[in-house]
């Protein structure tokens, strides 16, 4: 790893740190693709792209950070704020907890002391959420989703069809969830369509630049940094943040949180985001996923870059909250 030197710019130094973490993986070939959607068979296995976007709008990518690819559970966050916007934190958790199940993302169980689902992140909580924001028509509910999350990217999104076919044809394991949920009144009548709008948000397509520039709009308080679009309200994020700290990477959240310390979010499709609060947004794609449905290079790439730039939550060099400002 060469130190950068006096002649180059610290932007320069950010770039050559994310070239040098591409070529640092590029050629690790471990993983599976996932299969189980047969549409996600699709990807090529050497794709892989990172992007970091930071609150004052500069870019930093490499790879193949403009490769579409869809969103899958990466969705989750995002669904989740737009619920505790439109509905409020209570109305929001008589249906949704915030406990990490330390359990497999489609695990068919809800907390057996509440019969709610553990969280907004597993498949369960993810239904139920989308239950929430869904809209008679369930077009609408779904063009809404797919509006804001749009102004979050900074570019008109729109959904893989096919992968969408894809979900449904193969989402019996869903469909147990949401009848399971159904049974226990988490969610209404209406099952079809709140799977329908879960089923649609994974599909959204995005690259690499539309997860590091949404990660980026969360860290920025809501505000798109590139755009200057206020998409989301600031006062939710923590609670946004927080459960993708604790419940991101399903049964690898711990040992994230230990080792990268960033609220986070992975998916199937092999896309990974992270949240650095009022600094930055990553966004990495690369299709090939561990045993735990994490993409392997995602997780490399955000371990290293973490560890080069100091991003972890509790590093010494962050001053964390604003409560020294009291004692000024
Ligand atoms: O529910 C599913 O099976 C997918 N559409 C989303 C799952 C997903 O991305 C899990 N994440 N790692």
């Amino acid at each position: 790893m060469s130190t950068p030197t006096s002649e180059t710019t610290p932007l320069s130094q950010i770039q050559t740190i994310v070239d040098m973490t591409f070529e640092k993986y590029r050629n690790v070939d471990d993983g599976e693709v996932a299969t189980y959607i047969p549409e996600l068979g699709k990807a090529d296995p050497k794709d892989f792209g990172i992007c970091i976007v930071t609150v004052d709008g500069n870019v930093f990518r490499a790879g193949d950070w403009d490769k579409e690819f869809t969103i899958q559970s990466m969705c989750k966050p995002f669904a989740f704020q737009m619920a505790l916007e439109q509905r409020g934190m209570e109305a929001t958790h008589r249906h949704v907890g915030v406990e990490p199940s330390g359990d497999a993302f489609n695990s068919i169980e809800l907390d057996p002391k509440t019969t709610r689902p553990f969280n907004p992140m597993i498949n369960a909580g993810a239904i139920a959420v989308a239950s929430l924001i869904k809209k008679s028509p369930v077009e609408a509910g779904i063009h809404a989703f797919v509006e804001t999350m749009s102004r979050a990217a900074g570019r008109d999104l729109r959904i893989d069809e096919a992968v969408m076919e894809s979900e449904s044809l193969t989402g019996n394991r869903n469909r147990a969830i949401a009848y399971l949920m159904r049974n226990f009144s988490i969610i209404d009548d209406h099952v079809g369509d709140s799977l329908k709008q879960y089923f649609a948000q994974c599909s959204l397509l995005v690259n690499c630049m539309d997860m590091a520039t949404m990660a980026a709009t969360l860290a920025n308080m809501g505000s798109n940094p590139v755009t200057g679009d206020r998409v989301f309200d600031f006062q939710f994020i923590k609670r946004t943040l927080t459960v993708m700290f604790t419940c991101g990477l399903y049964d690898y959240a711990g040992g994230w949180a230990y080792e990268v310390g960033l609220p986070a979010k992975s998916g199937v499709g092999g896309g990974i985001f992270g949240v650095v609060n009022r600094q930055l947004g990553i966004g990495v794609y690369s299709p090939k996923l561990d045993a735990q449905g994490n993409s392997v290079r995602g997780i490399l790439a955000c371990k290293e870059l973490a560890q080069h730039f100091g991003l972890h939550a509790f590093e010494f060099t962050n001053v964390g909250s604003s409560f020294t400002q009291w004692l000024l």
